[in-house]
C-alpha cells in the first residue's frame, strides 16, 4: 500500500496545480489511500483499474455529496441538484431531458457553425499579426457554442464567460472560508438572469436547450426552479470551460513535443487520435468525486460510508498498469482507453460535441497557420481555474 506519508495532495497549493503529475506516481504504486482530516476521510482512487471499477459502480457509490457547507452561498440555486450530483432514478429522468439535444447527428448539425466561428476568430488573429491561443481562440469558441445552444445571445458571451471563470475559481476557496464576494455576485447574476430568461421563454419558446427544459418542466418533470437554473449552469460551465482547456492543453503538449507536432502537420489524418492523447495526457477534469453508501472495498483498501473518494482520473491516464510509457505523449497511441470523459452512467453527454470543437479548432488552425508554433519552446505556463478543471491562462503562439 502506498504510504499516506509519500502521498503529497493538495489542490490548493498553486504549486501542486500547476504540476500534479509527479504527485500522482505514488498514487500507482498500491491500493487507494486515505488522507485523514479530522472528521473527513478522503481516499484517493489513481490506479486505472480502481478508477474504472468505482467509476462504473453506481450502485454502491453515490453521485450525491454531503449538503454545502454552512458557509457555501447558494442564492437562487438553494437545494438544487442537477445530474452530474443525482444518482438514479433522478439521474436517469434528467439525462433523458437532454440526450437528444447531444447525439452524434445534432452535434454535426452544429458544425458549419463551429466552423465559421473558428474562421472568425483566425480572421482577427491574422489581422493582429499576434495569437495569444486562450484569449482569442481556446477561451471564446465552447462559451460562443455553448451560448448558441442555450439561446444566449453573442453579446452576452463575454459576460457568461466571466461567470464560468468565478464560479470556477470558487472551487479553490478553502473549506470553512467564506466564498469572495465575487462568487456571491456570480450566483446572484446567473440566477437573476436565467430567471428571467426562463420567464421569457415560457411566454415564447425558442428552439434553443433552455426552452427545452422549460418545456420537459413544465410537463410535469421533476425540476423545481432551482434544479432548472442549476441544470442550465451546468451546461454553461461543463460545456465551455473543459473544451478550452481541451485547446490549451493539448497545444502546450503539442509546443512541448515538436516531433509530435511535426507528424500531426505531416499527417492530418492523424488528428482525431492525437486529441484522445490530448485528452489522456493533460485532460481538462483532473478527478471527480463518488461517496459510498455503505463502508466497501476497493483494490485491498476499505473506504467508510460516506468518505470522499476522489476518483484521480488524469493519474488513471497515466497509470503504466495500463498505458505502456505513459508518460509519453504519442499522438498514435493505440490502444487509448483514457478515462477523461469519465466512466459509466455520468459519461460525459458533451463528448462527441467536445471532440468536434476540437477537432475544428486544431484542423482550422493548422489550415490557416502552417508554421503555428509555441511563441516561447521554453514557455512556463501559468494556470487558472481551479484543481479540477486545469487550464491554462495564456499561451502565446507563434504564426509566421
Ligand atoms: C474536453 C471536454 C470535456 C471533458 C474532458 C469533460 C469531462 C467530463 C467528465 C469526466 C464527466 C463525468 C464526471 C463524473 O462522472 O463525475 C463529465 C460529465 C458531464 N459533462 Fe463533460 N466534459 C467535457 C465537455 C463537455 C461539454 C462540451 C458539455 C456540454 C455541452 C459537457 C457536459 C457534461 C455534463 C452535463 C455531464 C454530466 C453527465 C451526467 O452526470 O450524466 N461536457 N464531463
Amino acid at each position: 500500500m502506498a504510504e499516506a506519508s509519500q502521498i503529497y495532495f493538495n489542490p490548493w497549493d498553486p504549486e501542486f496545480r500547476a504540476n500534479p503529475y509527479p504527485h500522482y506516481a505514488a498514487l500507482h504504486g498500491g491500493p487507494p489511500s486515505k488522507l485523514v482530516f479530522g472528521p473527513v476521510t478522503l481516499a484517493l482512487i489513481g490506479r486505472y483499474a480502481d478508477a474504472t471499477a468505482v467509476l462504473r459502480d453506481h450502485e454502491r457509490f453515490s453521485s450525491v455529496g454531503p449538503p454545502p457547507p454552512p458557509e457555501a452561498y447558494q442564492g437562487r440555486f438553494l437545494g438544487a441538484r442537477n445530474m452530474l450530483g443525482s444518482d438514479p432514478p433522478r439521474h436517469s429522468r434528467l439525462r433523458r431531458l437532454v440526450s437528444r439535444d447531444f447525439t452524434p447527428r445534432r452535434i454535426r448539425e452544429l458544425e458549419p457553425h463551429i466552423r465559421q466561428i473558428a474562421s472568425d476568430l483566425l480572421d482577427q488573429a491574422e489581422a493582429r499579426g499576434e495569437f495569444d491561443l486562450m484569449a482569442d481562440f481556446a477561451n471564446v469558441l465552447p462559451v460562443k457554442v455553448i451560448a448558441h445552444m442555450l439561446g444566449v445571445p453573442p453579446e452576452l458571451n463575454a459576460t457568461f464567460k466571466k461567470w464560468s471563470d468565478i464560479l470556477i475559481e470558487g472551487g479553490n476557496n478553502v473549506p470553512g472560508q467564506p466564498p469572495p464576494p465575487q462568487v456571491i455576485a456570480a450566483v446572484d447574476e446567473i440566477g437573476e438572469y436565467f430567471t428571467t430568461e426562463i420567464e421569457r421563454r415560457r411566454k415564447t419558446p425558442g428552439a434553443d436547450l433552455v426552452s427545452a427544459l422549460i418545456a420537459a418542466h413544465d410537463e410535469g418533470e421533476v425540476l423545481s426552479s432551482a434544479d432548472l437554473l442549476s441544470f442550465v449552469t451546468l451546461l454553461l460551465v461543463a460545456g465551455n470551460e473543459t473544451t478550452t482547456n481541451l485547446i490549451g492543453n493539448g497545444m502546450l503538449a503539442l509546443g512541448r513535443n515538436p516531433e509530435q507536432f511535426a507528424k500531426l502537420k505531416r499527417a492530418p489524418e492523424l488528428l482525431p487520435s492525437a486529441i484522445e492523447e490530448m485528452l489522456r495526457y493533460d485532460g481538462p477534469v483532473q478527478s471527480t468525486a463518488r461517496f459510498p453508501k455503505a463502508a466497501v472495498e476497493v483494490g485491498g483498501t476499505e473506504i467508510p460510508a460516506g468518505a470522499i473518494t476522489l476518483v484521480v482520473i488524469a493519474a488513471a491516464n497515466r497509470d503504466p498498469a495500463q498505458f505502456k510509457d505513459p508518460e509519453r505523449f504519442d499522438i498514435a497511441r493505440h490502444p487509448n482507453d483514457h478515462l477523461a470523459f469519465g466512466e459509466g452512467i455520468h459519461f460525459c453527454i458533451g463528448a462527441p460535441l467536445a471532440r468536434m470543437e476540437a477537432a475544428v479548432a486544431f484542423e482550422s488552425m493548422l489550415a490557416r497557420f502552417p508554421r503555428l508554433d509555441l511563441k516561447d519552446p521554453a514557455f512556463k505556463p501559468a494556470y487558472k481555474g481551479s484543481y479540477f478543471l486545469r487550464g491554462l491562462g495564456s499561451l502565446p503562439m507563434a504564426i509566421n
